[in-house]
């Protein structure tokens, strides 16, 4: 969602600025906008709805400076328009904010303001911060800024230029991702790493709570901190040679798999080494539950990985939307574990299902793909999922860490109850073999362009798998309507006759998940009914299976061990949605109206 850069320095800060937020596009956001202190000590914004290269247009002739901040925003408080845009100023035209996150008392603070003849220009909660840190009598831009956020309740990473400060940005987290960048005699502050890569690796992760001073000789924070190097290849941030970060992504998949298995899987007892769970083989025994809290792709992988936890640990485990659990006074038991998953670990229903529990005593450890997030940072422990920065807003290399993070679990859950050596050494396997597996499959990717192409041209289609295949087709239709628009519902097999079989025609299309497992033979009776009524049938499937005489394209991905079908049933789905968008002519990184990141509620 909303993305923020800085830059101090002896370069002229806009172009970095545009650089910066044309980087943080993938985030989602429907206006722009910067603001520059000038060589006069001058305080200049421009902003407008729309999209980065529209700002760019915009840029008044000598529109310069040495500090800066800009800003993409998605519209909370208030419509996408020129006014409600980031950078805000204070009465004065002296300060400047950019802001993310939400302030709960952003209502009050308007009226206390309002009643002081102050007159606010937008519908926004982050104008207020504006006026408060411009009508701030303390000495230092920091103190300003502190004894603002002293006012307002709610969540923010924001960053505050000052006309009476100049050379300085102050920069203040709370609840909202905010970084530094430390250069060569230069500063960037940012949301998101992404925005800054190219110029500095060398970072400073600020806490919730924690302010910074920055200018172009270093930085101080509240919480003393210094920098840190960080291990991350700007190439990831970049497309290369791909049309799109989503195929990119996709084909990373064979390298990404094997770096979360990496180290963690022991051949010889047939089980796993999880360090990060910050668990004892005692601890791990003790649970008799497990549940699983995600949104969206997240939570459909939850889904599976609950369904593997179960098989390979036999405890029940059952996976929740986080943003459901969250609102209901969910019931924390103390022998339950809790599984926060996210790719972002910024994800905000996810973040405050963590929080409840653990303000309720429970346990919980996250999947989490970023490193030091704040869902990570929430949690007690958990499995980093190590697949790299995923730029596309459709997820697709972290959905399979994801599951193979449960598959980690499982194993681990698994082998400290009943699951024998053997079965153990046999998933070990199992999952050692994964990454070539996929990579076979994307090998035949071209192979799944025409049938994409005959899914595209439909205005509505099914998803339907049971049992284990039932969350993979939940994926497969998440994915396909996300960047297709097209309307993709999942069902289980065996609920079709049960109403939606009404539906079933010659232009409604239906995807079918059918692992080899013991259903099989069930799945190919759901098949045959939906032939029967002319539906036309889409297959994935496993080189085991008999279709008997049903007429259907079929697609078959490797045979495995049957408790990681799902992962390889899900790759063609990934590859389906990408070309079935691309046959549309959709931008498939920014699909619209989505985010990468819902740090809202
Ligand atoms: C699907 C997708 C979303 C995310 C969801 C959770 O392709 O991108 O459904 O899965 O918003 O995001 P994270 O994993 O960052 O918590």
């Amino acid at each position: 969602m909303c993305g923020i850069v800085g830059y101090v320095g002896p370069q002229d800060a806009p172009p970095l600025l545009i650089e910066g937020l044309a980087r943080l596009e993938y985030r989602g956001y429907d206006s722009a906008g910067l603001a520059v202190l000038t060589d006069r000590d001058k305080l200049r914004v421009v902003k407008r709805a729309g999209r980065v290269r529209d700002l760019v247009e915009h840029l008044p002739p000598g529109f310069g400076g040495h500090t800066g901040i800009g800003h993409t925003r998605w519209a909370t408080h208030g419509p996408a328009t020129d006014v409600n845009a980031h950078p805000h100023t204070d009465a004065t035209g002296r300060v400047a904010v950019v802001h993310n996150g939400i302030l709960d008392n952003a209502y009050e603070l308007r009226a206390r303001l309002a009643a002081d003849g102050v007159e606010l220009v937008s519908d926004t909660d982050t104008e207020v911060i504006a006026h408060l840190v411009g009508r701030s009598q303390a000495a230092t831009l920091q103190e300003k800024v502190a004894e603002a956020l002293g006012q307002v309740h709610g969540t923010w990473g924001l960053a505050v230029l000052h006309a009476d400060h100049p050379g300085e940005i102050v920069a203040a987290r709370n609840g909202s991702p905010l970084i530094l960048g430390v250069g060569n005699g230069e500063m960037y502050v940012a949301s998101d790493l992404a925005a800054i890569v190219r110029h500095t690796t060398t970072v400073v992760l600020l806490d919730d709570g924690e302010l910074a001073s920055v200018t172009e000789r270093g930085f101080s924070t509240t919480g003393g901190k210094a920098a840190a190097e960080i291990d991350v290849d700007p190439a990831a941030y970049e497309t290369g040679e791909h049309e799109s970060f989503m195929l990119k992504e996709i084909l990373e998949q064979p390298e990404t798999a094997a770096r979360v298995l990496q180290g963690r899987l022991d051949d010889r007892f047939g089980t796993t080494h999880l360090g990060g769970l910050e668990m004892t083989p005692h601890e791990s025994r003790a649970f008799r539950r497990v549940k699983v809290l995600g949104c969206g792709s997240a939570y459909y992988v939850g889904e599976m990985g609950a369904g593997l936890i179960e098989e390979l640990a036999r405890i029940p485990a059952h996976a929740e939307p986080a943003s459901e659990f969250r609102y209901r006074n969910p019931i924390v038991e103390r022998d339950t574990l809790y599984v926060a998953v996210s790719q972002s670990g910024e994800t905000l229903d996810t973040l405050l299902a963590v929080e409840e529990i653990k303000r309720k005593g429970g346990r919980v450890i996250g999947l989490v793909n970023v490193v030091g997030s704040a869902i990570a940072r929430a949690c007690d422990g958990g499995i980093y999922l190590h697949a790299g920065p995923e730029v596309a807003v459709a997820s697709t290399k972290a959905v399979t860490n994801m599951f193979l993070g449960f598959a980690l679990l499982a194993l681990h859950l698994g082998r400290v109850r009943d699951l024998s050596v053997a079965d153990g050494k046999r998933l070990v396997a199992g999952l050692e073999a994964l990454p070539d597996q996929i990579a076979e499959i994307l090998e035949r990717q071209d192979e799944l362009a025409e049938v994409a192409d005959e899914l595209a041209k439909a205005e509505s289609l099914f998803f339907i798998g049971r049992v284990r295949g039932y969350p993979v087709a939940r994926e497969g239709a998440q994915k396909f309507k996300e960047i297709s628009y097209r309307h993709a519902e999942a069902y289980p097999a065996s609920e079709l006759k049960h109403g939606p079989l009404a539906l079933i025609s010659p232009t409604m299309p239906t995807v079918v998940i059918v692992p080899d497992d013991d259903l099989a033979s069930r799945n190919v009776g759901a098949l045959e009914e939906i032939a029967a009524r002319g539906g036309p049938l889409v297959v994935i499937t496993q080189p085991g299976v008999d279709l008997g005489g049903v007429q259907v394209t079929r697609i078959d991905v490797p045979a495995s061990e049957v408790e990681l079908a799902p992962i390889l049933l899900t790759i063609p789905l990934q590859l389906l949605a990408y070309r079935a968008a691309l046959a549309l002519g959709h931008d498939i990184d920014k699909p619209r109206n989505l985010a990468k990141s819902v740090t809202v509620e």
